[in-house]
Order: structure tokens, then C-alpha cells, then sequence
């Protein structure tokens, strides 16, 4: 009975190899790093699509995509494009860092929320539309790295922080607008191909083409700041200081003038009663 149930185990385990090694043989057409990346990005976000029952088994076959939003080119992953789908959720740390060949990254108008991905090392990268989001923090650094980037739309999210100097010759479109973004818009050959459309609504902005002229010192030390803050805070207090305290003193005197007024018993003549209270106040 044993050596029957030996057997029986050692022929599952035959069959199970060599269906791995057939699978391993007919299914090269994708790699699996590349999977195995978005793998945690399907589990951990919500959508109005199914993409848990349409992201399973290989997402490339050579030049063909088996996953909704993906394409393909010589069973590498290129293209990422989720659109208007309600996607929400958090995106994962650095989940892109594998799709070495992607070159475009789509989730325009969804609900996502957090950090803006990273994308360090993804050369390929041309377009990177992630409008319509509710995308905060800054915009990373590593964008500026991007050699081959022609698209950058961030619009209408809530990114906060400095505009990075983008200078790669390929950007010719850059849409920054209504964010939360901050501080001089940097000044540079490439920046200066992009109208006020690009930057329009964001509170914090400054510097060409806003026409909203930035602070002479362009970058003030934190003492000079805290100095600017104090000052900020003195003129508050001055200004909140007048709206109370004046109306008040003049209803302090008027209260005044009313009492005299009455004690004196005077005749209620409105000339005598003026150089009752300001001639002779
Ligand atoms: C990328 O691939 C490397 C090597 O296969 C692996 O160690 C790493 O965890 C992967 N990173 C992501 C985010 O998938
Ligand atoms: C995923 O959806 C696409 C488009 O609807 C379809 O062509 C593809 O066959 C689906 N893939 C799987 C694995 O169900
Ligand atoms: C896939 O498409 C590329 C061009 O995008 C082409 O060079 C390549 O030969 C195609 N491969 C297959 C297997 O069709
Ligand atoms: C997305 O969700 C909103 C409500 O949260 C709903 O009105 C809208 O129809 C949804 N869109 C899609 C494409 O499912
Ligand atoms: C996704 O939806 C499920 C069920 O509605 C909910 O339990 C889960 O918290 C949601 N996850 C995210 C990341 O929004
Ligand atoms: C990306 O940029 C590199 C140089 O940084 C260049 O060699 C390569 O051809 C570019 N790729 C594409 C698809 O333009
Ligand atoms: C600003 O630039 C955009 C894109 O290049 C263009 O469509 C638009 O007409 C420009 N607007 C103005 C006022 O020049
Ligand atoms: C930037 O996005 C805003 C909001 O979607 C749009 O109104 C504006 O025309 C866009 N500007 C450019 C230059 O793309």
C-alpha cells in the first residue's frame, strides 16, 4: 500500500515537472520580471474594470496583448494605458522599475491617489500622462532623467512642491496645471516653449509666463525666511488689530457722546451735540 502511494507520488511529481518544462519552453514570449510587476499593482487597486479576471496568464504573446491596456513589442511590455475607470488606490513603490522597455504610461482621469510613480531608469519612457488623478507630493526629481521624454501631462491633481528644471531637448509637451505647485517656475531653453497653459492654477506659482513676478532674492536663507514670516505675522496682527479696535473706539466714543448727552440734558440738536462730543471731547 506504501509503495503504491510512493509510486502515485513520484509519477505527480514526474507529470508536474514536465508540464513545467513545457510551459517554460511554448510560454518564453514574456518576461516574467515584467509580470511579475504588476501583478501587485492589479491586487492593490479598484476599478469600474475587471482587471483581476482579464490580468491572468502571460500578458505578452511575442507582438500580441492578452492584458486589456497593455501592449506589447517583441514580447516586451511598452505600453501601460488605463483610462477613465475609476481606478483607485495607492500606486506600489517603484512597480515600474522592470518594464525597462515601456514607453508610454497612461492613467488619465482615474482616482488615484499618493505619490506620483517613480520612474528612474525607464529610458525608453516618451509619454507620461498621469492627469486627472488625485496624485499629491512633489513631482520626483528623477523625471528630469528622463532622456527620451516627448509628453508630461500632470494636470488637474494635487501635487505640491518646486517645478524640477526639465531640460531634455525631446519635451515638447508639458501640462502642470491646477496643482498646488510652488516657487519660481525655473527658467530654462526648454521651459520657455510652454505658455501660461502649462502652469495656469497652481496658487504658489511664479516667474515667466505667469507675469506673476517672483521675490527679488530668488532663494531666500531659512533665517531671512523666518525674518519675511515674523514680519508676515506683525502685519496680520497690525490689520486685524485696526478692524477690531477702530470700529470699537467708535462706538466707545458715540456711547460716550450719548451719555453726556443725556446727563447734561442738553437740547437734542444734532450741531450742538457734534461739539459735544468732538469739540470738546
Ligand atoms: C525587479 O527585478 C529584480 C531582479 O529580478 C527584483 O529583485 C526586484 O524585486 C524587482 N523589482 C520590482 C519592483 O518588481
Ligand atoms: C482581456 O480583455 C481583452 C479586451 O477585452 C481581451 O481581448 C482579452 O482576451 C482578455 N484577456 C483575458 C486573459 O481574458
Ligand atoms: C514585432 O513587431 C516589431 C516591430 O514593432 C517587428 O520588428 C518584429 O519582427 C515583430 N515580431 C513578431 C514576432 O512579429
Ligand atoms: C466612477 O465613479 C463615479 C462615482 O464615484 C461614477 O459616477 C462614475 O460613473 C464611475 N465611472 C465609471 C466609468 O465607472
Ligand atoms: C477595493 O474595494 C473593496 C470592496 O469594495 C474594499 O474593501 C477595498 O478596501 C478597496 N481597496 C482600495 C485600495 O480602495
Ligand atoms: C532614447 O534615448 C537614447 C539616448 O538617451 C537613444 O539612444 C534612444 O534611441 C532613444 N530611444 C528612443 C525610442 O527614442
Ligand atoms: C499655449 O500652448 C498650447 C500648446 O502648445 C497651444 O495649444 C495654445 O494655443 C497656446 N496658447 C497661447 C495663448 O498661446
Ligand atoms: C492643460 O490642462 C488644462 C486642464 O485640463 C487645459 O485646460 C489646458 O488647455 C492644457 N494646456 C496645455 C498646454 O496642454
Amino acid at each position: 500500500m506504501r509503495r503504491v502511494t510512493m509510486i502515485y507520488q513520484l509519477l505527480v511529481i514526474q507529470l508536474t515537472f514536465t508540464t513545467v518544462v513545457k510551459s517554460s519552453t511554448t510560454i518564453q514570449e514574456f518576461y516574467h520580471e515584467e509580470r511579475d510587476a504588476l501583478i501587485p499593482f492589479r491586487d492593490s487597486m479598484n476599478s469600474s474594470y475587471n482587471l483581476h479576471g482579464n490580468w491572468t496568464g502571460p500578458p505578452c504573446l511575442n507582438n500580441m496583448s492578452r492584458w486589456t491596456g497593455i501592449t506589447c513589442s517583441n514580447s516586451h511590455i511598452t505600453q501601460l494605458t488605463l483610462e477613465s475607470i475609476n481606478l483607485t488606490g495607492t500606486l506600489p513603490v517603484r512597480f515600474l522599475q522592470n518594464i525597462s522597455f515601456l514607453s508610454k504610461l497612461s492613467f488619465r482621469n482615474n482616482a488615484i491617489n499618493g505619490d506620483l510613480p517613480t520612474l528612474t531608469d525607464l529610458a525608453e519612457l516618451e509619454t507620461v500622462i498621469l492627469s486627472g488623478n488625485r496624485f499629491s507630493g512633489s513631482i520626483p526629481s528623477d523625471y528630469i532623467n528622463l532622456h527620451n521624454l516627448t509628453t508630461l501631462e500632470l494636470q488637474e491633481n494635487e501635487i505640491t512642491g518646486l517645478i524640477p528644471r526639465f531640460d531634455q531637448e525631446t519635451l515638447t509637451a508639458l501640462n502642470l496645471s491646477y496643482n498646488r505647485l510652488t516657487g519660481p517656475i525655473p527658467e530654462s531653453k526648454i521651459m520657455e516653449r510652454f505658455n501660461r497653459s502649462s502652469f495656469d492654477h497652481n496658487a504658489g506659482l511664479c516667474g515667466r509666463p505667469l507675469e506673476i513676478p517672483c521675490d527679488v532674492s530668488p532663494a531666500p536663507s531659512p533665517s531671512e525666511e523666518d525674518g519675511k514670516k515674523r514680519l508676515q505675522v506683525w502685519s496680520v496682527v497690525m490689520i486685524v488689530a485696526a478692524i477690531v479696535i477702530v470700529p470699537l473706539l467708535v462706538v466707545l466714543c458715540l456711547l460716550c457722546c450719548y451719555r453726556r448727552v443725556q446727563g447734561k440734558q442738553v437740547k437734542k440738536e444734532a450741531t450742538g451735540m457734534f461739539f459735544l462730543c468732538f469739540g470738546s471731547g
